[in-house]
């Protein structure tokens, strides 16, 4: 009995002085080992007389165990210590700020920045949603029918597994939004979206900000005014800008926002067709068949949203009158932003 409390002083002070994988390997096999002493008592205790067999053989496994544990806990301990001081060796100061050498946001990203920017301002969450969408969240869920145009395999890119395609616009992530979250509901969802069309103010890819708010009050005036806000700060002066009615499957009332040309200074030129106006994104009241198709209350809550085309923006912006020119990577074009 005596042994046994000697033994575990032994190896209490062992283990505390132990500082490395390999000391802890050799204390083990000093215990617990073919020959180990721990080994060496279990191996004696046949030869204990009847009467203290009992109690002998409970203390010599509980001393095993007791050292078990603590060498396991030592070895994790250790492991630990080991990964902190690599860390801690390796670390590296990604504040350092590096040389300047070359190169420039894209003028896409810094549009897109510009936009977030201002929402964010506003108080507007940030959303993302993905390029492959589901069919569902595209077109059905966004109240647009089974036969609409937009759905044909000529407006549309189809992926293989079916159900599933390159999202056309970026009103799905209202879906997802509504899906997630309960309002209120504040947001913007920048992102490319996908389409079959090819022109110099029309590309296969292309980005779009989403925006949608859903509350118990949401009305029209409030969406007018933010729409305006945001183009006032975007083009940072004051521009004639106009709601004109038109149609979406997912607003009701729906409208098309019209700024003046700011190539031409709506006097009428190439790019706004003579008109002197230029659409700058689609908006409405969220249809109530989509509030509902996302579990919205609409007998509580109303939403407005509204859509606008990223590089549609830029060209205005920079008066830049050719899309294909933000996918060129021509150094040249690239240089002046
Ligand atoms: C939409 O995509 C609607 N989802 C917008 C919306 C959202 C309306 C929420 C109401 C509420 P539209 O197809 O008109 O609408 O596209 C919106 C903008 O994307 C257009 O104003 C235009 O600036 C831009 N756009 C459309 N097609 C292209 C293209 N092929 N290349 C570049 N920009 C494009
Ligand atoms: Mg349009």
């Amino acid at each position: 009995m005596k042994d046994i409390e000697n033994l575990k002083s032994e190896f209490e002070s062992e283990i505390s002085n132990a500082s490395s994988q390999e000391a802890l390997q050799n204390i083990k096999s000093k215990y617990l080992g073919k020959n180990g002493l721990i080994t060496k008592l279990l191996k004696g205790i046949k030869d204990i007389p009847p009467q203290e067999r009992k109690d002998y053989g409970r203390k010599v496994n509980e001393l095993k165990a007791f050292i078990e544990t603590h060498l396991r806990e030592k070895q994790e301990y250790l492991k630990e210590k080991e990964i902190e001081n690599k860390l801690k060796k390796e670390w590296i100061d990604l504040t350092v700020p590096v040389k300047p050498v070359f190169g420039s946001l894209h003028p896409i990203t810094q549009t897109l920045e510009r936009i977030l920017g201002i929402f964010r301002g506003m108080g507007f969450s940030i959303e993302e949603g993905p390029e492959i969408e589901l069919e569902d969240y595209n077109f059905d869920k966004l109240n647009i029918p089974q036969d609409h145009p937009a759905r044909d395999m000529q407006d549309t890119f189809y992926v293989n597994k079916e159900g599933y395609l390159l999202r056309t616009h970026t009103s799905p992530v209202q879906i997802r939004t509504m899906l997630s979250k309960s309002p209120p509901i504040q947001m913007v969802a920048p992102g490319k979206v996908y389409r079959r069309d090819d022109d110099p103010t029309h590309s296969p890819m292309f980005h779009q900000v989403e925006g949608l708010v859903v509350n118990e009050y949401a009305n029209f005036r409030h969406m007018k005014f933010v729409i305006e806000e945001f183009l006032r700060e975007f083009f940072q002066t004051q521009l004639p800008v106009r709601f004109r009615t038109s149609y979406f499957p997912f607003t009701e009332p729906s409208a098309e926002v019209d700024i003046g040309c700011v190539i031409c200074g709506a006097k009428g030129c190439r790019v706004c067709k003579d008109t002197g106006w230029l659409e700058v994104m689609g908006c409405g009241m969220v249809h109530p068949n989509v509030l509902e198709s996302c579990g919205v209350d609409t007998e509580v809550y109303q939403g407005f949203a509204f859509g606008m085309g990223v590089e549609r923006l830029a060209m205005l912006l920079y008066g830049i009158d050719n899309i294909k020119l933000f996918y060129e990577n021509d150094i040249r074009f690239l240089r002046q932003f």
